[in-house]
């Protein structure tokens, strides 16, 4: 338990050995499950719960910062994903009289994370506030940041800012506060691989996230995992970085990476004749070709994400596409893939399922698949070539 300010404590847990996170995320420097205490006159709040596997330890943290055998009175949950409301049902079972408060989506998330069907939830509306004697909560709304019910809660006395994930990092180190940090470029590293992976997908959420704390003073800004950040230490700079990764890029030239794997060269020729094509449309595009074996996937994953288009060339090995286009595929950003043409070519020998095979995978994507398909059996001829050069500007001329 650590003081903050006034009747504000954090009884975070620190878990400095996790070095996976939600599956898709490396966690080197572990992290911590924040949650914070808020005292007032009449009544006590608090905020974000823990993680299951932490639920004891957390309910002795907790005790130290509510008023000697007091209950709180109310668990404002700003997102409730089991990170951060893992316990909840335990800590139900010995505050029965907690009170739970949390946006429209989170009650039904909740319920099913709990298990408890009945259980009452204060459905928050936006800008709506909780008083506690002296000191003020006001939630705001903020939804996908990143799951559909996130909020930000805003203690008014105190300047105080709870915006669970938001401008939080998987880091850890005991002291809590920005001004205690010791490896400063570690956080910062933890930071941008926490934007990325969490909230890379949610662009225009963040950047609304970011408008909605424009207008608040903050003086302090107490994340769900890493360190609260404090005006003149690293919180000014923690929202900079956040404008910058999430800002919209200007439309420049056309962005339409072309992704492939070969044994013998056909799809590889293919794939030069389909640049060839696309460049008649957009001479300008950034249009180059990546052989998938010879890059690193997450240069080439950070390619196909950013790309307003895209082709994909594979051959077939024994009735099926290669690892490497379904490796790349599967780190797709399928929340942003809806609606992007995709266009795709192949050499095969007599069966050709590599080319089905991707294609089922653009379509789950729910890319836009350029209708007409190039395929080859084995040696492209000449007229082939010339054949998917057309293809290519045929489908650069349906992405104009
Ligand atoms: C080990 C191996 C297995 C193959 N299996 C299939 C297959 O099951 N079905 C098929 O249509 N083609 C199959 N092929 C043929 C290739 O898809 C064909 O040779 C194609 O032209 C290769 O294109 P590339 O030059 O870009 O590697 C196989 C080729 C190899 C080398
Ligand atoms: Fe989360
Ligand atoms: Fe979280």
């Amino acid at each position: 338990m650590k003081n903050l300010a006034d009747g504000v404590y954090f009884t975070g847990m620190l878990n400095p050995n996790m070095r996976v996170f939600d599956v898709i995320m490396r966690t080197e420097y572990g992290t911590s499950y924040n949650s914070y205490v808020v005292r007032g006159t009449q009544k006590t709040a608090l905020i974000e719960a823990a993680h299951r596997s932490f639920s004891a330890l957390f309910q002795e943290e907790l005790a130290q910062a509510l008023p000697q055998g007091c209950a709180p009175d109310y668990l404002i949950l700003n997102h409730t994903e089991p990170d951060h409301s893992g316990c909840v049902a335990e800590l139900l079972e010995r505050f029965p009289k907690l009170e739970v408060f949390a946006t429209q989506a989170a009650s039904v998330y909740l319920k099913n994370i709990t298990n408890i069907p009945d259980l009452r939830v204060h459905v928050v509306k936006d800008g709506e506030t909780l008083e506690l004697g002296g000191k003020t909560l006001r939630f705001l709304s903020a939804p996908f940041l990143h799951w559909p019910d996130s909020m930000f809660t805003y203690l008014e006395e105190d300047k105080i800012l709870f915006s669970c994930d938001f401008l939080g990092a998987h880091y850890c180190e005991p002291g809590v506060l920005d001004t205690h940090l010791v490896y400063r470029k570690a956080y910062e590293d933890a930071l941008k691989n926490y934007f990325d992976c969490i909230f890379g997908p949610f662009q225009p959420w963040v950047r609304k996230g970011l408008a909605k704390i424009a207008p608040l003073d903050v003086d302090m800004l107490c994340p769900s995992h890493g360190p609260v950040l404090t005006r003149g230490c690293l919180l000014e700079n923690a929202l900079a970085q956040y404008t910058l990764w999430s800002r919209e890029e200007s439309a420049g030239a056309k962005k339409i990476p072309i992704f492939y794997c070969t044994a013998y060269g056909n799809t590889a020729a293919l794939a030069e004749a389909v640049r060839g094509g696309i460049l008649r449309v957009f001479p300008d595009a950034q249009c180059k070709i990546y052989n998938i074996i010879e890059h690193d996937l997450d240069a080439l994953v950070a390619l196909l994400n950013g790309s307003d288009a895209f082709a994909v060339g594979c051959l077939t090995i024994n009735r099926d596409a290669v690892p490497p286009i379904y490796s790349l595929l599967a780190h797709a950003d399928a929340i942003n893939m809806a609606k992007r043409p995709a266009a795709l070519f192949a050499s095969y020998g007599w069966s050709g399922e590599g080319f089905a095979n991707t294609a089922a995978r653009l379509n789950s994507l729910k890319c836009r698949v350029f209708e007409e398909q190039f395929k080859v059996t084995l040696v492209p001829t000449a007229a082939d070539l010339a054949a998917a050069a057309d293809f290519g500007e045929r489908f650069a001329d349906s992405i104009c």
